[in-house]
Formats: C-alpha cells, structure tokens, sequence
C-alpha cells in the first residue's frame, strides 16, 4: 500500500494518552505466558483424563482463548459463546469455563448447563462468581491474578491450559521457540523502539476501516486483530476467515470503492499457510489492485507454525495500542462493554 510514513508523529508524547498502562501490561506478555505455563503445570489432571472432546465457554477476551486453543490441541475443542451448550454435550465432553471476571452470564449459564451433563470440568479464571461456584462444588479451577482487562490477560487465560493439556498430551508442540520470538517482539516492537513495524502498521491503518483476513491458524488472530483495534482503537473493524472469504466476501469488494473507501485489506501471512492459500492470496491481490481497495501484508516470525501464530498476534496487539495512541484514545477503558454489563444488570 503506497502512503509514505516517514515523518514519525511524537509517540513519547503520545504514550501519555496510555493512562491506564496498556503499553507496560504488553511488554510484559511473554513473561505473563510464562508465568501462565507454571500456573497450569500445577493443576492436576488426572480428573479431566478420558474426554474425547472439549467445549470451551467464554466471551471477547476470554473466549479468545477457546478459539485458539481449537487449534492447538489434538481433540476437537468447540468454542461457545452463549447462554446455553450444543445438544451433544455429555459425560465424554469436557467443559471449559474461561472467564477472566468470572461474571459473564452467558459463560455461567452454559457452564451450569454443562454441569449437568458431564462430571469432566474446569474453569479458568481469577475468581469472581465461577471461582466461587467451583470452590463451593469442588470443581477444578485454575486461579489467575486479577486486576487485568480481560484482553490483556490471554496469557494468563491460554498458557496455564497448554501446560495442562500437555499433561492430558494433547498438546504436544514444543513452546520454546514461540517464547523467543515474543521476547524478540517485546524488545523491537515497545514505544522505546521509534518507527518500529508495529507503529508503522498503525500508521497505516490510522483513518481507515481494517478487513483482517486470516486463514486456519491465523483465522482466529485476525478475529483477535480486530476485536484489539475495536477495544484499545475505539474504532470499527471487521475479519474474515480464508479460503471462505473467497466464496462470497470477495463480491463485496466490487462496490468497495464508493461505500466503503476507508477500507483497507490486511492479510495475515504465515509461512505454514496451505499452497492453495498462498495462491488465492496472490490473486485476490490483483482483484484488490483492480478494485482500488489497498491492501497489506503482514508476515509472522519465526519457523514453527506456533511461533508464526502467536507472532501475529502479538504484532496486531501492539499496532491496536498505538493505533489508539493516533486515534486520540486510552487504550484500557471500554466504557460500552462495562455499560451494556451494568444495565442488564438491573434488567428485569
Ligand atoms: O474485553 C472485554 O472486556 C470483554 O470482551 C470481556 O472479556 C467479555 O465481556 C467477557 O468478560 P470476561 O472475560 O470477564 O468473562
């Protein structure tokens, strides 16, 4: 995408909108995944053991971490984002509950659905109503600190469950490469390091309207992509899966130009992306070219599929903060979610 960045706007002085400490809680993630893994490696297992596939409950923040982790692990893993569970659900499945709160009514109601179905449980959380609820039953549950915005915590949320899983071993990758190339992220990518990749990405994201395409792995990144530029930016921002996108997203474009010229493409490339991908990724480029509608690209790091995801990740968190910064924008705040949480509360 032709937009020259070059003059870099001051992003010390910037930093300052960061009121709540978003840029230090981000530095700090690789640590926080390594802190997640001793968590889980303390859990034990053996009462989880024999399932032969898993539901993961959560909502935004939290239920990130289900989608992700349906990648991950060598069972199906479906993740759930309402009051209630699929018929099938029984004494084989087992029930993850991820709530970083743990407050959110539509993961405790699917969970108390659950409950009844099978004996195989956790929850994952800092406390809140579900800590409370396993404590009392006896569930086991995996307590993480709190005082975190639940997006900011997905180490906490994600790592302790790999430990754990490795316990179960269905979860074999070996994580030691991923933690590198995030602490390589941390070093290159914190406001301390000017015109760095991920303020250049903010800037070229900066006035325009994000469509995150990702594509197996990275699918749930690019989800992750824009639910971080909607939370930390305060701006819209859409994703779509690849190859589907291919058989219908991709008409929507046609008209781009005239109802939707503040949009720009972003498409998140791993290395381990299947041929064909890589091959529609090359054409859709030409349409995008011929449709005027810009477009970027974004490379994971790394060699293992894993260290290419999460670096993705990583990457688009970053660019989100600071796309905040340019936006005028505290980062932590989400003043709507906490809103819409407040009313229904009095709801009758
Ligand atoms: O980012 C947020 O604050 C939300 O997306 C929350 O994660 C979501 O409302 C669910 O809350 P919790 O993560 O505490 O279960």
């Amino acid at each position: 995408m032709a937009r020259k960045v070059s003059e870099g706007p001051p992003w010390e002085k910037l930093s300052g909108l960061d009121r709540s400490g978003m840029l230090g809680v981000l530095a700090r993630f690789p640590d926080q995944c390594r802190e997640g893994i001793a968590i889980g490696e303390q859990v034990p297992v053996d009462p989880l053991a024999g399932f032969s596939r898993a539901v993961a409950l959560g909502m935004g923040g939290s239920g990130i971490a289900g989608d992700l982790l349906a990648h991950l692990l060598s069972v199906e893993v479906i993740p759930v984002r309402t009051y209630t569970l699929p018929r099938w659900v029984g004494e084989e499945t087992l029930l993850l509950a991820l709530s970083y709160s743990g407050d959110t009514e539509e993961t405790l109601s699917a969970f108390a659905d659950g409950l009844g179905r099978t004996r195989r449980a956790l929850a994952v959380t800092s406390g809140g109503a579900l800590g409370k609820l396993c404590a009392q039953r006896g569930i086991p549950w995996v307590r993480i600190p709190d005082g975190y915005q639940p997006r900011a915590a997905l180490g906490y949320l994600l790592f302790p469950l790999l430990a754990l899983f490795r316990g179960l071993g269905t979860f074999r990758d070996d994580l030691t490469e991923t933690l590198a190339v995030l602490d390589e992220q941390a070093r290159a990518l914190g406001p301390a390091s000017p015109g760095n990749p991920a303020q250049e990405l903010a800037l070229l994201l900066h006035g325009r309207v994000p469509l995150v395409y990702g594509a197996g792995p990275t699918a749930p990144v690019a989800f992750r992509w824009k639910t971080q530029i909607n939370e930390h930016a305060k701006q819209p921002a859409f994703w779509a899966e690849l190859p589907e996108a291919c058989h219908n997203e991709i008409v929507g474009w046609e008209l781009a130009g005239k109802v939707f010229p503040n949009g720009v493409v972003v498409f998140l490339r791993s290395r381990h992306d299947h041929p064909r991908v890589q091959a529609r990724i090359e054409i859709l480029k030409e349409l995008l070219d011929r449709r005027g509608l810009p477009y970027l690209e974004v490379q994971g790091e790394g060699e293992g599929a894993l260290a290419q995801m999460f670096s993705l990740l990583y990457l688009g968190d970053w660019a989100s903060v600071y796309l905040a910064l340019l936006n005028g924008a505290d980062p932590t705040p989400v003043r709507p979610i906490q809103e819409l949480k407040d009313r229904l509360g009095r709801w009758q």
